[in-house]
């Protein structure tokens, strides 16, 4: 059966600031689309991380169907009236567009989508992440797809060693979406000089160069691209299947022991270290720090099982440790050099006026 997995996912309000939804606001999108989706949806499942609330669906309508898309829009106006009624803080943040057209592209939320044919087993995994952006996946997903040391599949699995097709979206591109499409092993240095730019370059898609299926998808939502303002981090969604064809789990969630750096934390304007964190963690420790979850299912005829939750393991705890200390470290340089993000992401808030009024001051000195 060809079934397509949607993830639509935003920020329609929060208790405390931007820690999490509330739990009337949680229960008005999971009860919306338990009563309205029956006939277009063959099942779903409700998160939250931090203050982001995820719908991930499954149904056999294919990719961008404005049907599903209009029905989380839908849960998401709902959500939004709760959140206003309560006084959450943000109050329908990421929907930037008054009218649906279509789709939820361009209009705030984040989705990531994939179509296929469901294998007898399918596992895949639901990455949700908080308080970063869609680039926060560029370098696990690179280590996981194309990177031995990590991922032994590449040289033990024989549908693994042809490789994988990147696709890379140049998200600073503002008139449609800008992409390359790239291969591995060939093209490997090309893809690490792209995605070491998290900011600019996002990985959108990747395929199977044995079976030509889809391995994954990832938001790739710039919110200040369609606000021309900053409105709230990006905090991007991702779908990824396991095992056989693909990387087994544990290639896939093995990258996030690094706990790398990303853009986000703190008014969306830091680099802060990734923490994995239990489905449905709030918040905390400087607006951040930058956090992600994963739920693992099996999906069959359309119908999902419970999850397992990815990083609810003793051995996360230790990871866990290791990125609040990398926080700690980086929050001592306060505001200095690599702290905060360049300009070229900074030039959406307020500190674009505090330097336009100097710049008038400056002055040349005559030699
Ligand atoms: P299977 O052979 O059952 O897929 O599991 C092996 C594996 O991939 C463990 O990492
Ligand atoms: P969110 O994008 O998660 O709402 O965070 C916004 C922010 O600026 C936190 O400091
Ligand atoms: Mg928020
Ligand atoms: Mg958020």
């Amino acid at each position: 059966m060809k079934i397509t997995l949607s993830v639509i996912k935003a920020d329609i309000g929060s208790i405390g600031g931007h820690i999490k939804p509330s739990g009337r606001l949680f229960k008005t999108v999971q009860d919306y689309i338990a009563t309205n989706g029956s006939g277009l949806i063959k099942d779903f499942y409700t998160s939250y991380t931090g203050d982001d609330i995820a719908i991930l669906m499954s149904h056999t309508r294919g990719k961008l169907d404005s049907k599903i898309h209009k029905l989380a829009w839908d849960a998401f106006l709902a959500g939004t009236d709760v959140a206003r009624k309560q006084g959450l803080y943000g109050a329908g943040q990421d929907l930037l567009k008054d009218t649906f057209s279509g789709n939820v592209r361009g209009m705030g939320p984040a989705v990531a989508e994939m179509q296929f044919n469901e294998r007898p087993n399918e596992p895949f995994l639901f990455f949700a992440a908080d308080k970063t952006e869609p680039g926060a996946y560029n370098l696990p997903m690179y280590l996981t797809f194309a990177d031995p040391m990590n991922t032994p599949g590449l040289l033990l699995q024989p549908n693994l060693t042809k490789g994988f097709k990147f696709t890379i979206m140049d998200v600073s591109y503002t008139k449609g979406d800008r992409v390359i499409e790239l291969k591995t092993p060939e093209d490997l240095y090309n893809i690490a000089a792209l995605l070491r730019d998290n900011d600019r370059y996002v990985i959108e898609s990747i395929t199977s160069r044995d079976s030509g299926e889809p391995a994954a998808a990832v938001s790739t939502t710039r919110l200040h691209n369609i606000a021309g303002k900053y409105t709230g981090k990006d905090d991007p969604v991702a779908l990824v299947r396991v095992q056989h064809d693909f990387p087994a789990t544990g290639e896939v969630l093995a990258p996030y022991a690094r706990g790398h750096f990303v853009g986000g934390g703190m008014r969306g304007s830091h680099h802060m270290p990734l923490m994995p964190l239990k489905i449905n963690s709030p918040t905390s420790y400087f607006d951040g720090p930058p956090m992600v979850s994963c739920a693992a299912f099996c999906v069959h005829n359309g119908k999902f099982t419970e999850p397992a939750d990815c990083f609810d393991h003793p051995f996360w705890d230790h990871v866990r440790d290791k990125v609040a200390r990398k926080s700690i470290e980086m929050r001592e340089q306060g505001f200095s050099g690599p702290a905060m993000l360049p300009f070229t992401e900074l030039e959406y808030g307020g500190i674009v006026k505090i330097l336009d009024s100097m710049n008038k001051k400056f002055t040349v000195r005559k030699k």
